[in-house]
Parts: C-alpha cells; sequence; structure tokens
C-alpha cells in the first residue's frame, strides 16, 4: 500500500503523516508532499519512528516522483481560513493548487483513491472531478470529499451533552462541508433522544464547530490536530475496504440522488473505492426542511468548480 500526502508539511499534512506512519498496516509506503522547503525534514523526522512504514519526502519538482505506486492520496495542501472568512473565500487561491496536484494525480496515478480535504470541500471535489474528466481519467468511485470531521465533531459533542462514552455515540453527517450544507441526523443516534431546543443548538453548534476552531485559533488557522485524525480515521478505512474489510464511512461523493451531483452519504468502502452509497435514511421534519433550504446553496458550489475547470 502506498499512501501520498500533498501539502504534508503543513498543520494536518504533519498531524496526518504522523498518525498514518504510526497506523499504515507494516509494509507500506507514506510519500510525503509539499512545495514547503521543509517536507524533506518533516520525513527525517518521521523516518526516525520504530515501524515498518517507509516514508520518503519530496519537494516541489517531485510530484511525479510521490504518486507514483500511489494506492491512496490524500490533499490537504492550500490556505486554511482566519477570523472572519467563509470556506468559499479560500476558493481563489486553493482552486489552483487542487487542480495542480489532481493534474499530477492524472498524469502519474490515475487508479489510486483521491480523498479531498482542502477547503472549500464542496466546490474542490467538484474541481478535482472536472480535471480528471478533462484527462479522461475520471472514475467516480475513487474520488472523496472527506468529511469524516464533521462526524467525529458530532460524535464528540452530542457525548458531552448526553454524559455518554464519545466511543459508543454515532451521529450520520448528510450533505456538504460547510454552513448548513453539514446536516448532521440527529433523530437517527441511536438510543439518544433530544428536546427541539436540543435538535436546533446542536445543529448549529456542529455546523460552525470550524469556526469555533478558527476563532479559538485567532488568525492562527484552522482545525489541523482534529483534523489529521479524522483523514487518518478515513484513510485507514479505505485501507482496511481495500484488503477486504466490510466498512463505511460517511463521504462526500458523487451520487445519482436528486439532491445535488456531490452529497455526503453513507458510503460501503470496498477493494475500488465506492463499493455501495448507502441511503441516508428517512429524515425528521426539521432535518428536511434544513435540507431542503441547504440544496441551493451547495448545488451553486459545485457549478463554481465545475466552471472554474471547464471555462
Ligand atoms: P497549512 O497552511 O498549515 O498547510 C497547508 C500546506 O499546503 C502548507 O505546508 C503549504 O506549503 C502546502 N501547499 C500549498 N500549496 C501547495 C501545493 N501547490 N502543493 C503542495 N503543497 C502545497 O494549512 P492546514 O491547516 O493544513 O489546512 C489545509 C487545508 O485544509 C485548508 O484549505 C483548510 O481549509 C482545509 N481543511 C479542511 C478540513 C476538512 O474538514 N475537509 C478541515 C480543516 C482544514
Ligand atoms: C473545519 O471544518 O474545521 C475546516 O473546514 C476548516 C475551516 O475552515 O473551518
Amino acid at each position: 500500500m502506498k499512501v501520498a500526502v500533498l501539502g504534508a508539511a503543513g498543520g494536518i499534512g504533519q498531524a496526518l503523516s504522523l498518525l498514518l506512519k504510526t497506523q499504515l498496516p507494516a509494509g507500506s509506503e507514506l510519500a510525503l508532499y509539499d512545495v514547503a522547503p521543509v517536507v524533506p525534514g518533516v520525513a527525517v523526522d518521521l523516518s526516525h519512528i520504530p515501524t515498518d512504514v517507509k516514508v520518503q519526502g519530496f519537494g516541489k519538482d517531485d510530484l511525479a516522483s510521490a504518486l507514483q505506486g500511489c494506492d491512496i492520496v490524500l490533499i490537504p495542501a492550500g490556505v486554511p481560513r482566519k477570523p472572519g472568512m467563509d470556506r468559499s473565500d479560500l476558493f481563489n487561491i486553493n482552486a489552483g493548487i487542487v487542480k495542480n496536484l489532481v493534474e499530477g494525480i492524472a498524469d502519474n496515478c490515475p487508479e489510486a483513491c483521491t480523498c479531498i480535504i482542502t477547503n472549500p470541500v464542496n466546490t474542490t471535489v467538484a474541481i478535482a472531478a472536472e480535471t480528471l474528466k478533462a484527462k479522461g481519467v475520471y472514475n467516480k468511485n475513487k474520488l472523496f470529499g472527506v468529511t469524516t470531521l464533521d462526524v467525529i465533531r458530532a460524535e464528540t459533542f452530542v457525548a458531552e451533552l448526553k454524559g455518554l462514552s464519545s466511543t459508543s455515540v454515532h451521529v450520520p453527517v448528510i450533505g456538504g462541508h460547510s454552513g448548513t450544507t453539514i446536516l448532521p441526523l440527529l433523530s437517527q443516534v441511536e438510543g439518544v433522544t433530544f428536546s427541539d431546543e436540543e435538535v436546533a443548538s446542536l445543529t448549529t453548534r456542529i455546523q460552525n464547530a470550524g469556526t469555533e476552531v478558527v476563532e479559538a485559533k485567532a488568525g492562527g488557522g484552522s482545525a489541523t490536530l482534529s483534523m489529521g485524525q479524522a483523514a487518518a480515521r478515513f484513510c485507514l478505512s479505505l485501507v482496511a475496504a481495500m484488503k477486504g474489510d466490510n466498512v463505511v464511512e460517511y463521504t462526500y461523493v458523487e451520487t445519482n440522488s436528486d439532491d445535488a451531483v456531490f452529497f455526503s452519504h453513507p458510503v460501503r468502502l470496498g477493494a475500488n473505492g465506492v463499493e455501495e452509497i448507502l441511503s441516508y435514511g428517512e429524515l425528521s421534519d426539521f432535518e428536511q426542511n434544513a435540507k431542503d433550504s441547504m440544496l441551493d446553496g451547495l448545488r451553486g458550489d459545485i457549478e463554481l468548480g465545475v466552471k472554474f475547470v471547464n471555462g
């Protein structure tokens, strides 16, 4: 198994790379790519940890070598938010970064599963899809927007509120990854009931959790450590699925549904990426209204990505 992290010298990239160095199966390779000159140092640093995962660093001009032979590519490259910004304010810089890196994937490892972390995810995943289509190598089963952070946050906040162990709480989160497009399905949390006030306030907290971190970091960036954990969980689920385990994760993928071209669903992962897109089930009235009101915004975010690539 070869896994590449593009943007590996950044806040997410370093946390994610550390978790993968310690948790990928023995015999795996980890390729760390970044335009920042510190990336070879990050790789040397990690290489001193005694696990059977080989780590190599690749600088600015070595994208092709980093990508050749990859099974999974994770992309956290790009700029994060500062207080007062929306994720969509990152589009101008991050759209081009994602397009260039995905062109590299198309040229060097077109069969790899590509996992997009760079914001605005609602749009950058569409950019990745159109870029792969333009290169004639798009496989909708192998492109994922990583929305796992919304799931782990929802589980943490519900466990805190209800005095439960966070490992025993499972919260579906569907939709996209910004503001009201993030839709936790609290009506489906097993063994827990919520008042209407709790549903409203928890939903808002989960939707604004990224902003909560951005404001707390006061100009120092956005979530990196929790995101590193979320992306590692998603990557390790993909690895397990490729080895034959039955794994379901919520992730932003191309669907055939009427909701939007890309929509976060429960997805059964398998040897070739998406094995089956599962239904997200029945929604409460609150959730149905929330979904109806956010769909136009999500579709617009996706259209922006399509237009960025196709003009
Ligand atoms: P960061 O600034 O700490 O790191 C970004 C890294 O990307 C830097 O090391 C930079 O050198 C590198 N980079 C920039 N251009 C590059 C290129 N062309 N090729 C390779 N590397 C390049 O930022 P961060 O906190 O790690 O956040 C990265 C991105 O992830 C942001 O867009 C942020 O909004 C997003 N994010 C997404 C989620 C999510 O849930 N999907 C969560 C948190 C952050
Ligand atoms: C998050 O949800 O923490 C990320 O999308 C980063 C951000 O800008 O909020």
